[in-house]
């Protein structure tokens, strides 16, 4: 059993404003022995911009940046658990800093994602930083996602390294083989889209709307296999619509391009019904489950690695959420898989805070004035 060695609590408030959804969180850690760290979400306020954006089809970042820049103080001051509204700055500003008071450090996501969005979360933490003195963590999202996975874990059931990490999100589909901590090797990525942006953009071919994994989702289950009524076969397998690009590939990229396009070929000239919405959800999603599940499997049996992690939003998926556990049997492989819970998947503050307890491990926290966003800066 593991001991505990320093028994003292560290509270982070962490904040995310890399997309279209303004978080923050508080985190609390104890750290035991073998740098592991029993975290616990105290607060996660998420506000959603999914509806404002719905109607251009996508994140339209302009209006990104203004929302967080309206959103940020509001999702602080309810994390904090700040109900009253001050009645001036200079209460404002007092209430903030007491509160503060048993937080000891901050974080903030200050990559990759769209720069005016980043910039609103990090200046507001260099200011909080500013004027509290506090320690600032800067956190790549990546990781965010990636430690998703720790939280909410029994400190003996953790994800043991060597590990492998599969990303998938709106801009990334990235394999991470992890040797330890906060070491980040990326062994394969996509080499156009990113699974979630496939998701979206079939879903507004079938004109389902934004974001279109959740839908494809939901449409993809209701869809019913028929046999064709001559074969008995119990195992029938029909055959699959859409290519499975890259599948057999030496290397662990992946590439979802290809496949949005059959399926744009695919609905040409053809009339769009609930059924066939249903239908070209289910194939495009067992096309693109089976490619990320395969290719992850062949790397976690080549790298021999004892966990396998998923993150991201497309980790919210339900099919790719069975199909891994399953074929990770059909593998015969000894991997413990760790999928966040859905509310962890997509973007929230409670991963950053989690990524940058883990990182406190291994880096020092910095300054405000060495804080800088970045749209594009890799794991
Ligand atoms: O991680 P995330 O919230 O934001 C980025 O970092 O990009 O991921 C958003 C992506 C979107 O493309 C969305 O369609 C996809 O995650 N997504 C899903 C599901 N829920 C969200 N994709 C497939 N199935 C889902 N259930
Ligand atoms: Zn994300």
């Amino acid at each position: 059993m593991d001991m505990a060695l320093d028994k003292k609590t560290t509270k982070i408030l962490a904040i995310e404003t890399s997309c279209d959804e303004t978080s923050a969180s508080i985190i609390e850690f104890k750290e035991f022995s073998n740098k592991k760290l029993k975290l616990k979400i105290i607060n996660n306020i998420v506000s959603s911009q999914i509806r404002l954006h719905a109607k251009y089809g996508g994140v339209y970042p302009e209006l990104a940046s203004r929302e967080h820049n309206k959103n940020i103080i509001p999702v602080i001051q309810k994390t904090l658990c700040l109900n009253n509204k001050p009645r001036s700055l200079k209460q404002s500003s007092n209430l903030i800093t007491k509160q503060l008071e048993n937080i000891d450090y901050l974080a903030v996501t200050t990559t990759p994602g769209l720069i005016g969005s980043l910039l609103v979360g990090v200046n507001t933490v260099k200011t909080l930083s500013y004027i509290t003195n506090k320690p600032v963590i800067p956190i790549n999202h990546l990781s965010g996602h990636i430690y998703a996975n720790f939280i909410d874990i029994d400190i003996n059931n953790q994800p043991k390294f060597p590990l492998l990490s599969l990303v998938v999100s709106g801009g990334h589909t990235s394999l991470y083989y992890m040797k330890d901590h906060f070491q980040f090797e990326l062994i394969g990525e996509t080499i156009d889209d990113a699974a979630g942006e496939a998701y979206d953009k079939v879903a507004k071919m079938l004109n389902l709307g934004y974001p279109g994994g959740p839908i494809i989702d939901a449409y993809a289950s209701k869809f019913k296999i028929s046999k064709p009524k001559k074969l008995q076969i119990t195992n029938y397998k029909p055959k699959n619509l859409f290519p499975r690009p890259m599948l057999n590939s030496k290397d662990f990229n992946f590439s979802f391009s290809g496949l949005k396009t059959s399926v744009l070929y695919y609905l040409r000239g053809k009339k769009i019904t609930k059924k066939f919405q249903e239908k070209v959800a289910y194939e495009f999603q067992e096309a693109a489950t089976d490619v990320l599940v395969t290719k992850t499997l062949k790397a976690a049996q080549k790298y021999k690695v004892k966990s396998i992690l998923l993150g991201g939003g497309v980790a919210a998926n339900s099919r790719l959420r069975e199909k891994i556990e399953s074929q990770t049997i059909d593998y015969n492989l000894q991997t413990n898989i760790f999928i966040p819970p859905v509310k962890y998947c997509t973007d929230n503050a409670a991963v950053i805070g989690a990524a940058a307890a883990y990182k406190l491990l291994k880096q020092k926290p910095e300054k405000w004035y060495d804080i800088e966003a970045n749209a594009n800066s890799e794991l």
